[in-house]
Order: C-alpha cells, then structure tokens, then sequence
C-alpha cells in the first residue's frame, strides 16, 4: 500500500480565544487534507470561524490544538510560500501599484533575480491582472476592484505554493468581480497552485473550485461537509449557467447553507419565505455574475 504524504494538512485543529468570560472555543477539531494545486473554497455563515482556519494556515494564528503540516513541515510562523490576500485591499498607501508589488518582490527574491529580472517580473504579475496600465498610481488614485488586482499580483508575484484569500472579491461590483475569477481561474491554472479561498458567494464557490469546503456554525465550528466539484476545465460562466450539473451543485451549497446550516442570526423559524428570498437572490445575483464584461478602467 502506498502512503503519500498531502500537500497541505490540518489535523485535529481546535483553537480557544481568551474572553473575559474564560476561553471562547471557535474551532474544534478542522481535519482537512489538500492536494498540491487544488481549488478549495471555505464557505460557511458569518462568524463560523472562515477567517481563523485561514489565518492558522497563514502561521498569523496558533491552534489551541492540533496543527498544520505544509509538505510534511510543521507551519508556526507566516511564510512567503503562503501569500494572503486580504478582504480589505491591504496596500501601503504612500507607495504606488508598483512599489507594492515590489516590494514582495524584493523579499522573496532578494540575491536571486537581478534588478532588471525583479522589473520585469513585477510588470508581469501586475499584467497578469490587467493593471499595466495604472502602474505608476497610488492606492488613492484608483477604484476598489484595481486595489485589489494590485494585492493579488502582489501575492501572485511570491510565487507562493499556496495562495490563500479571505473574500477577495467580496467589496467589488458584479462584473469586476466575475472578471476577476475568469483572470484567477486563468492564472491558477497555468501556475498550478493551491488556493483556499474564503468566499460568501455559492456561484463563485462552485465555479472557482475542485473541492467546496461547508462549515458549520460556531461555536466550536468544524467541517459539515465537502463538496467535490467535478465540472471540466476550462469553466465558462455563461455555458454553465443552465448546466445541470452546476446547477446541481449549486443547490448542494444552498441546501448546507439554508437548510443544513441556517444562519444564526435569524432566531425565526425558518420559513419558506425566507428561504426563497435567499435563493431568488442566489439567482440573481448568478445572472448578474453571467454578463461577463470585463471592467472599464
Ligand atoms: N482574535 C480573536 N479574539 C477573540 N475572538 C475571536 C478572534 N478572532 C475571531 N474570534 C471569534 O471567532 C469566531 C470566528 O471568527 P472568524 O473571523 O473566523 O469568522 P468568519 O467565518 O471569518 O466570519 P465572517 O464571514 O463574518 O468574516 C467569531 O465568533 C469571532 O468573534
Ligand atoms: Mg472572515
């Protein structure tokens, strides 16, 4: 029988936060095991614990139990092979597009590229993300959905061996939102690497990933169940959108969510209503994210 050992392992994490009432337990128990280049989106109600699985995996957070094991490595500490991309565009304001990017760039190939071989990169990783053009701008100077273009170069520029990202389309308009997945899905795919992507939206969910990950709510949140998605690459949205395979899947995610998993904030019995409204705005928002133009700059 052969063992291997899986790219990315979470085993037995629980983690306690202090309160003044004695330790809020967040997580318990998350067992999760990823493959290199996989697609992993998080999903899950507000406060379930999304962010703290993905911050412990970054190294920022240390589980109260278990761990984290990166090729067999223990993870303690932030690393340039796990770049995060945060939900509130996290660039240095006095530094232009290209300065943020440069510098990561800096930090992690410092001694290894050359100055020209460093530009050249930079420029590359903010082309990728169409933003060439507004190079020299400073965070101030352009729109939310180009801020945060510039962070995912700026994390695709590491080169890291797995990109995590904490709803990083989740402040923007539908079309730029639905042009950046189509950019993401692009660059994923000819990098082939890892992603766990935090995501509130189930058609991005089911269009972006191989393996849609469904928390249960806190406290004490852990995996209720993992949906694996196996629609063809590459994905159209539009040729998707009345597929009945994605539209299966698609159900399986609202099902967890609205059913499975109601949202804890709403005490009231969950009535019929509120569930179509739920599911009345799912589509509509899916029919948004179908008119897929790509952002005016
Ligand atoms: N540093 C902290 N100290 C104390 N409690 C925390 C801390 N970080 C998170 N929590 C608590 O842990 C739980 C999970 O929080 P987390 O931010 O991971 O949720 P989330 O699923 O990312 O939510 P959202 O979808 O709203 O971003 C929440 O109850 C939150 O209040
Ligand atoms: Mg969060």
């Amino acid at each position: 029988m052969t063992h291997t050992v899986p790219h990315l392992e979470l085993t037995g994490v629980s983690i306690d936060f202090p309160t003044p009432n004695g330790p809020f337990r967040a997580l318990n128990k998350v067992n999760l095991k990823i493959e290199e280049g996989e697609f992993i989106s998080l999903i899950g109600h507000s406060g379930c614990g999304k962010s703290t699985v993905l911050n412990i995996v970054a190294g920022l957070y240390k589980a109260t139990e278990g761990g984290v094991l990166l090729d067999g490595k223990e993870v303690d500490e932030p690393g340039p092979e796990r770049a995060v991309v945060f939900q509130n565009h996290s660039l240095l304001p006095w530094l232009t597009a290209y300065e943020n990017v440069e510098l990561a760039v800096k930090q992690v190939f410092k001694g290894q590229k050359t100055k020209p071989e460093m530009k050249e990169w930079i420029e590359h990783n903010l082309n990728l993300v169409h933003m060439d053009h507004a190079m020299d701008k400073r965070p101030d100077e352009i729109s939310g959905g180009m801020k945060q273009r510039v962070g995912i170069a700026r994390a695709l520029a590491m080169e890291p061996k797995i990109l995590l990202m904490d709803e990083p389309f989740g402040a923007l308009d539908a079309l730029t939102r639905a042009h950046l997945q189509d950019s993401l899905m692009e660059i994923t795919s000819s990098l082939g690497n890892t992603v766990i992507m935090i995501t509130h939206d189930v058609d991005e969910a089911v269009l972006l990933s191989d393996r849609i990950v469904m928390m249960t709510n806190g406290p004490a949140a852990t995996i209720g169940e993992i949906l694996e998605v196996n629609l063809e690459r590459p994905r159209n949205r539009v040729e998707l959108s009345d597929d009945s395979e994605y539209n299966h899947y698609r159900h399986a995610v609202l099902q967890f969510l609205y059913e499975k998993q109601r949202n804890p904030d709403d005490k009231t019995e969950a009535s019929k209503t509120d569930k179509e409204e739920m599911s009345e705005e799912a589509s509509m928002a899916s029919e948004k994210l179908t008119d897929n133009k790509p952002e005016a700059a």
